[in-house]
């Protein structure tokens, strides 16, 4: 068979696969669904939305009368910009952050996942810098990654990623040559830091970008579950030139519908729509129409309540048992989304440990998968989104043991005395100045 002499003992195809391959492993969080879906696990690990917060029968009705009223046009291909009545309908929800855009301008795409890779498809060249938050949203650097971008974190604090640092990072990129392309931003709630960019720092960002030529590629999955008052408006709500902006139904509604979105600026959404062709020549028409039809008869926007009032007494749930049981370390606040991110004391590594506290029965998310650079040693993105509260607080109670029995570990194995001392230093209340 061609290819044998240079594959090995594992895969003939070896040394066939093309250089942007290399990229393409196994994300930690890939490893660990197959372990953390064990029922004994507790999982903090995934970004599984709680689904069964949403009526069956709300989903069942909409199919129901769809493929009575226009069952050929479900199942049949459709436009590769996407069905125009969603569209329009889109155009409501992004409204409800401010954004007013024209429905020629909407893409519809398999999932905000695939816009990503569409838009990473249609700008990057192997080299090209992104510039993204440090952490940032794991599945975004694979697909950076899949196309040999380079990809260079900001830092962020509480308020989002800090302007000043971002200035500072362009100006040494250009000085060292580098092709600047992209700047990939979670504002609202970020996926993994739980924080929320500033109104002034969402304007800072936007006049950095334009000042370089940079592209803004915004990707806001999580905007509209918040739990104490809404987040600061999109940033494309002022900006409609320099930002693609990516919107999802995965999580006001179900992911397992595959819709997303994009809106872009007229010049790209042009393009968009050819690669979308060219990827699933056009998205499910039926997915896409099951979703107008809820649209058009459920009170969607009562749901979306429903959903941030599940995830409120899930964070309220996980940041109780936080004080409760890790009273010496310190995490982000999140005012809505799935997440927090947590600070271990220094010497200990999520990664290594990850084993033990499977072991203990409780998974999570080590920090270094959310960055490119092998930062996040000593984080943990902890997801309150899925389970249920009384499973939070157990999962946070078996993990503060996992970390107390990981620092008795490295006492012992130490020759400088007992390091559980250093952590004694942090503050619960606050959140931590630096996440990277
Ligand atoms: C920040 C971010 N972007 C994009 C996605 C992809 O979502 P989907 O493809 O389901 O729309 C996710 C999913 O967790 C996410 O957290």
């Amino acid at each position: 068979m061609a290819g044998l002499s240079e594959g090995n003992n594992l895969d003939p195809w070896y040394g066939h696969y093309a250089a942007r391959t290399t990229g393409l492993s196994a994300s930690e969080v890939r490893a660990l669904f197959a372990v953390a879906s064990r029922p004994e696990v507790v999982s903090l690990a995934g970004g599984m939305p709680f689904v069964s917060a949403l009526p069956t029968e709300l989903v069942t009705s909409a199919i129901d009368r769809l493929m009575r009223e226009r069952g050929p046009v479900a199942l049949q291909y459709g436009s590769g910009q996407g069905a125009p009545e969603l569209r329009e309908q889109i155009l409501d929800v992004m409204a409800l952050e401010g954004i007013r855009g024209s429905v020629d301008d909407v893409v519809v795409t398999t999932g905000s996942q695939h816009a990503l890779e569409l838009i990473a498809k249609l700008f990057l060249d192997p080299g090209d810098v992104v510039l993204a938050e440090g952490p940032s949203y794991v599945t975004a650097l694979v697909v950076f990654r899949s196309f040999q971008a380079e990809v260079s974190h900001v830092p962020m604090d509480e308020h989002g990623l800090i302007p000043a640092a971002l200035r500072e990072r362009i100006a040494a990129l250009k000085a060292a040559g580098k092709r600047l392309k992209l700047l990939y931003t979670v504002p609202t709630f970020n996926n993994p830091a739980g924080v929320t960019l500033s109104w002034e720092r969402r304007l800072e960002l936007l006049e950095i970008a334009r000042e370089n030529d940079i592209l803004v590629l915004e990707d806001n999955p999580y905007g509209l579950l918040y739990f104490d008052g809404p987040p600061p408006h999109a940033m494309r709500s002022v900006e409609k030139d320099g930002v693609v902006y990516l919107g999802t139904f995965s999580k006001t509604l179900a992911p397992g519908f595959r819709v997303g979105w994009a809106l872009a600026p007229h010049a790209i959404r042009e393009k968009l729509i050819l690669a979308n062709e060219a990827a699933v020549l056009s998205p499910s028409s039926f997915t896409q129409l099951v979703i107008s039809e809820y649209l058009s008869s459920a009170d969607w926007r009562a749901q979306i309540d429903t959903f941030r009032g599940v995830y409120r007494e899930r964070r309220d749930a996980m940041l109780s048992a936080l004080a409760e049981y890790l009273p010496k370390l310190s995490w982000t606040i999140p005012n809505g989304g799935f997440y927090v991110w947590l600070n271990l004391p220094e010497q200990v590594d999520a990664k290594s440990m990850l084993p033990r506290a499977v072991k203990q029965l409780v998974a999570y998310t080590p920090g270094t998968a959310f960055y490119a650079d092998g930062n996040g040693r000593n984080n943990i993105r902890l997801s309150f989104c899925y389970p249920t509260p009384e499973f939070i607080r157990e999962g946070i109670r078996r993990l503060s043991s996992v970390i107390t029995g990981e620092l008795e570990l490295l006492d012992t194995f130490s020759q400088t005395g007992p390091l559980t001392r250093i952590t004694a230093e942090r503050n619960v209340t606050s959140p931590p100045p630096n996440l990277g």
